[in-house]
């Protein structure tokens, strides 16, 4: 027999495998198009523990979705709420940086949120719940950015359970945001969330009318929030970005990703050397913006010294609360004419803008998918979470089989 033939017969074996449909209790999802009846999802019960726990389907209301979940990052709040619990949310079902294909829709549901039709099997995201919230709009950036809406993934646990994406299905119920971006594939759309975080952050940067084709750029911390606004940079043109930060690797990839050079800040004792360092970079001429990435106030005090008079500063590493920072007014801000903006999540619109984003990142080769560094399937979810508190890689996303 030719080994075509042997992979062939097990291609075929395992395809039909796959389409058997399996008793209702089955711990594995059923394959598109057969929707099992109950639905695993991983609750988080206790800080730092999560629980495999399964409940049926629900019923699939008119404007209703249901999802058979491909994969979802872990973000910074997930780590936050398995350590913490800020929200008081617990026991919930979290992930809300989740994508998967529609497997079962209510008759109203025709539409994405941008307009575009929506068919059984489509891949999709959310984005809000909306609220009663009129500034909280649709592609109008002037508007309020979507902080303190709802999103699946934090919502209080309730009777339909399916209300996050760390799960086998999730109930997307009428009323939420959902975008078809069955073009794009799946790390792209793992990665949504949180390169929305920086296509917000750019756009609030282009306000200031500073930033421009030819601009020198500093980005200041090259976790994946850095690594991504080296990436949107790149696809916007902009060419001369230095990156700063003090581990090597991600430095490494920094230069992966578009930067031209970098700083590794433990190489330089004190910041007029650690200014110097990225002066030179720019052979002899400070930034003309910066965008700093990281939770530190230190860094925060830090970047103003990286940036010409005139210049202008995007400042989106403080999430949350990460404690004051001292700087020298008259030094840091007046006299050298600095524009300041602060960028928090983003918009709807902003979330459309990143599906274009990604597409232009794939086009010209940025390495998006090595920003994933470690995938899990959902009955580890309190491995990766571990994984993920260690800081170990970059990304890290529970992915169902
Ligand atoms: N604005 C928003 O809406 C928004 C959304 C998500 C995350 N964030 C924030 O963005 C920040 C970065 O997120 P992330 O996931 O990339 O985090 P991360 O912790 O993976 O990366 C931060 C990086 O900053 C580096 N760093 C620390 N101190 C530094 C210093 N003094 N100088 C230079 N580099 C330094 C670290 O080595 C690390 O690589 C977080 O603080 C997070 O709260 C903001
Ligand atoms: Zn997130």
């Amino acid at each position: 027999m030719d080994i075509n033939s042997v992979n062939v017969e097990a291609i075929v074996k395992q395809v039909l495998e796959g389409m058997l449909e399996k008793p209702a209790a089955s711990a594995t999802p059923a394959p598109s198009g057969v929707i099992p009846a109950t639905s695993r999802v991983a609750m988080l019960t206790a800080l730092e523990h999560y629980d495999i726990k399964e409940y049926p389907i629900p019923e699939v209301g008119d404007d209703d979705i249901l999802v058979k979940v491909e994969g979802c990052g872990v973000c910074g709040t997930d780590a936050h709420e398995f350590k913490r619990d800020p929200f008081g949310l617990i026991p919930l079902v979290l992930g809300h940086e989740g994508t998967g294909e529609i497997v079962k829709m209510g008759k109203n549901v025709k539409k994405d949120s941008a307009g575009k039709d929506l068919k059984l099997g489509d891949k999709v995201v959310t984005c809000m719940i909306f609220k009663d919230n009129p500034d909280i709009t649709m592609f109008d950036l002037n508007k309020q950015n979507v902080g303190g809406a709802d999103v699946y993934g934090l919502l209080p646990d309730d009777d339909i359970h399916l209300n996050g994406w760390f799960a086998d299905y999730i109930l997307i119920r009428g009323g939420s945001t959902v975008f078809n971006v069955s073009d794009l594939d799946l790390d792209s759309r793992i990665l949504i969330e949180p390169c929305a975080v920086l296509i917000h952050a750019v756009e609030r940067a282009k306000t200031t009318g500073i930033l421009r084709f030819n601009s020198r750029v500093v980005v200041q911390g090259c976790g994946p929030i850095g690594l991504i606004c080296i990436a949107i940079l790149r696809t916007m043109g902009i060419e001369n970005i230095v990156a700063v930060d003090g581990e090597q690797k991600r430095l490494d990839f920094a230069k992966e990703m578009g930067a031209t050079k970098s700083v590794n800040f433990k190489d330089h004792k004190g910041i007029e050397a650690l200014a110097g360092a990225v002066e030179a970079c720019f052979d002899g001429h400070l930034a003309d913006f910066a965008f700093q990435c990281t939770g530190s106030p230190i860094a925060h005090a830090n970047i103003y010294k990286f940036i010409r008079n005139g210049g202008g500063l995007c400042e989106l590493g403080f999430f949350i609360n990460g404690g004051d920072a001292t700087i020298n007014p008259h030094f840091d801000i007046c006299s050298k004419e600095i524009t300041t903006v602060g960028s928090w999540v983003y918009t709807l619109r902003d979330y459309a803008t990143t599906f274009d984003f990604l597409k232009r990142a794939k086009g010209i080769g940025l390495p998006m998918s090595k920003l994933i560094t470690h995938r899990f399937p959902l009955e580890q979810i309190n491995e990766a979470h571990v994984t993920n508190l260690k800081m170990e890689g970059l990304k890290i996303a529970i992915v169902n089989q």
